[in-house]
C-alpha cells in the first residue's frame, strides 16, 4: 500500500465521503449524532475548501477548511479574519495509522498558510486519537472551554482549541 493521494474534493465525491463517514460514526461516534443531511454536514457554512484522501478510487479520509467564528478566534487571541478552521477531519475505520489524517492535516494547514491564514481547530476531550495527532504534528493547545452538549458517555463536552505551528516551522 502506497501513500494515499490527497486532492480537492469534487461534488461527485460526496457520496463516497458520506459512506466513509458512516464507518467513522459506527467506530467512534463521530459525529456524535448521525446528521439528517450528512452531505450538508460535510459542507458546513463558511466552508472555504475540502480535500479527500483516495486510494484505488476509494475515499479513505476527508478534511474541510472553514471560516473561523468569534468564539474560537477569541480563544486564540486573534481576529477571525486572520484564521481558518480545520473541520470534518476523519480517516475511515479500516485505514487508520497509515498517515491519512497526517497528510490531510498537512494539506489543509498549507492551504491556509498560502492564504496568509493560521489554521486552528477545536477537538472534544474524548477525541484522544485526534489530540495525539495534533500534538504530534506540532499544534499548540490554546485553551479549553465547556461545550453546550452532553457526550455519549454522559459528560459535559469539553472543547480544546489548537493552533497550527507557524508556516515553515515543521
Ligand atoms: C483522529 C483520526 C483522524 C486519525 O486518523 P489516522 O489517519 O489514523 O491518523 P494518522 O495515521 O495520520 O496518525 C498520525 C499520528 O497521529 C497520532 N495518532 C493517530 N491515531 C492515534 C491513536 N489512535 N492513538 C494514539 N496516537 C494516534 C500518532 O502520533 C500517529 O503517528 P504514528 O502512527 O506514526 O504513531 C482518526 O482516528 C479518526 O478519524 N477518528 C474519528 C474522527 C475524529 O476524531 N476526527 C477529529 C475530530 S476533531
Amino acid at each position: 500500500m502506497g501513500e494515499p493521494l490527497i486532492r480537492h474534493r469534487r461534488d461527485d465525491d460526496l457520496k463516497a465521503c458520506v459512506e466513509a463517514l458512516a464507518t467513522v460514526h459506527r467506530a467512534d461516534r463521530y459525529p456524535a449524532q448521525w446528521p439528517a443531511d450528512p452531505g450538508g454536514w460535510l459542507t458546513p457554512d463558511g466552508m472555504l475548501d475540502a480535500w479527500v484522501a483516495v486510494e484505488d478510487q476509494r475515499v479513505l479520509g476527508h478534511v474541510a477548511l472553514t471560516r473561523t467564528g468569534d468564539v474560537l478566534a477569541a480563544d486564540v487571541g486573534r481576529a477571525p479574519a486572520e484564521l481558518a478552521s480545520v473541520a470534518r477531519l476523519y480517516a475511515t475505520a479500516s485505514a487508520r495509522r497509515r498517515g491519512v489524517a497526517r497528510a490531510l492535516l498537512a494539506t489543509v494547514t498549507r492551504a491556509a498558510a498560502a492564504e496568509g491564514l493560521r489554521a486552528v481547530l477545536e477537538v472534544e476531550e474524548g477525541g484522544r486519537a485526534a489530540v495525539a495527532l495534533y500534538e504530534r504534528a506540532g499544534w499548540r493547545h490554546a485553551g479549553s472551554r465547556p461545550g453546550d452538549w452532553t457526550t455519549a458517555d454522559g459528560r459535559t463536552a469539553l472543547l480544546h482549541t489548537y493552533v497550527a505551528p507557524a508556516a515553515g516551522t515543521r
